[in-house]
């Protein structure tokens, strides 16, 4: 079966290098790596184009995988999206980015549900002369991916820890010293890490003076990750912090939260115990967190505006198409490799800019305006 299907995209291949006068290689693999640079050597209009996204832990990922499958399809190729379920999300990518290989994909965009376990699927991609393109989370530890897309993450957590910082002064403006949380993702996101020392950045010098005072002691990302993402697990953390460290006075005055999920598992445990009113910071700008944004209960979010990410992949993929390199401009260090990476810049809204920014979504426009 699987050999059938290799032969078939070979045959497939060779007519494209005809028709694009590229000297295809004569042997079976459909493809040609270019020496493993990042050219591919084209693909026709119609080829099915596979996109491999992680479990649905924030609406980020539900909302891509919509527009992934009109967008492609708007630009002529065949989309096939799929998801990892959330009882085994790593063994189900595997299985789903090989199906793709088989299927004959041209590009394989991935966001990964563990970054260092998919090494042997793109490897296996690459030598039948697929393309990587590792979409808002980077793929660790291998030499196989082509290009990176994202929204800069280490940004990301500059902006909250600095969100973090403006909105205890702003909120507390009696106070020269602030008791704060500090949660951070899932371990096995890349991202996680990295939004966590963006926001250290700016935090780190503000523990070190004593204006702010982690009172649970835990500032370490080991300490303060999040399994899965799961906003239960940060709201049971949560639960037996506060309960631990936070009895009789010790109010909490602020929270660095990686995303709005868990920001509102946050919110909830800190109302559970009765404390509180505190400073909160997002990401993603989920629509069930707009209103809290617009009270004022969470302080900040973070757009990253999906169909622009999206668009700027679908991009990638037309210039591979065409047999040319994609543009970038910067370079990820993935552990084995710099990967050419195009960057977005990521938005800081709270209350004061939120009806601005989201202006031309019609989703969250509305939310706004409540
Ligand atoms: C994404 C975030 C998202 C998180 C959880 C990260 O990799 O960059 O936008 O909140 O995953 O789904």
């Amino acid at each position: 079966m699987r050999k059938v299907l290799i032969t078939a995209v070979a045959v497939a291949s060779a007519a494209v290098f005809a028709l694009s006068g590229c000297s295809g290689s004569s042997n079976d693999r459909g493809g040609d790596s270019a020496g493993g640079d990042t050219a591919a050597s084209g693909f026709k209009a119609g080829s099915v184009i596979g996109v491999a996204l992680p479990d649905k832990t924030s609406e980020n990922w539900t909302i891509a995988g919509q527009i992934f499958t009109d967008d492609l399809e708007k630009a002529g190729y065949k989309a096939n999206v799929q998801y990892a379920g959330s009882t085994s999300p790593v063994p189900d990518q595997q299985a789903q980015i090989t199906a793709m290989i088989q299927a004959g994909a041209k590009v394989i965009v991935i966001g990964a549900n563990d970054a260092k376990q998919l090494g042997a699927q793109v490897a296996d991609a690459k030598e039948q002369g697929v393309s990587i393109i590792a979409y808002d989370r980077l793929i660790s530890d291998t030499k196989d991916v082509d290009y990176y897309v994202a929204f800069n993450n280490f940004k990301v957590g500059q902006d909250q820890g600095q969100a973090l910082l403006d909105g205890l002064a702003k909120k507390f403006p009696d106070q020269k010293t602030y008791n704060i949380e500090l949660i951070a993702g899932a371990a096995t996101d890349p991202n996680a890490t990295v939004f966590f020392n963006g926001a250290m950045d700016v935090l780190k010098p503000k523990i070190d003076d004593g204006t702010l005072k982690v009172v649970s002691g835990q500032d370490t990302f080991e300490k303060v990750q999040t399994d899965k993402w799961d906003p239960a697990n940060a709201q049971s953390r949560m639960d037996t912090v506060l309960q631990g460290f936070y009895q009789g006075d010790t109010n909490i005055n602020g929270v660095l939260s990686p995303n709005d999920t868990l920001a509102r598992a946050a919110l909830q445990s800190v109302s559970d115990a009765k404390k509180g009113p505190i400073v909160i910071t997002g990401q993603d700008s989920e629509a069930a967190s707009i209103p809290l944004i617009m009270s004022g209960e969470q302080y900040m979010t973070i757009y990253k505006d999906t169909r622009k990410l999206v668009a700027q992949t679908v991009d990638m993929i037309n210039s591979l198409a065409k047999g040319d390199k994609a543009d970038t401009n910067a370079e990820e260090d993935n552990g084995a490799t710099k990967v050419p990476t195009y960057y977005l810049d990521p938005v800081v809204v709270t209350a004061d800019n939120a009806a601005e920014v989201y202006k031309d979504n019609d989703k969250l426009a509305p939310l706004t305006k409540q």
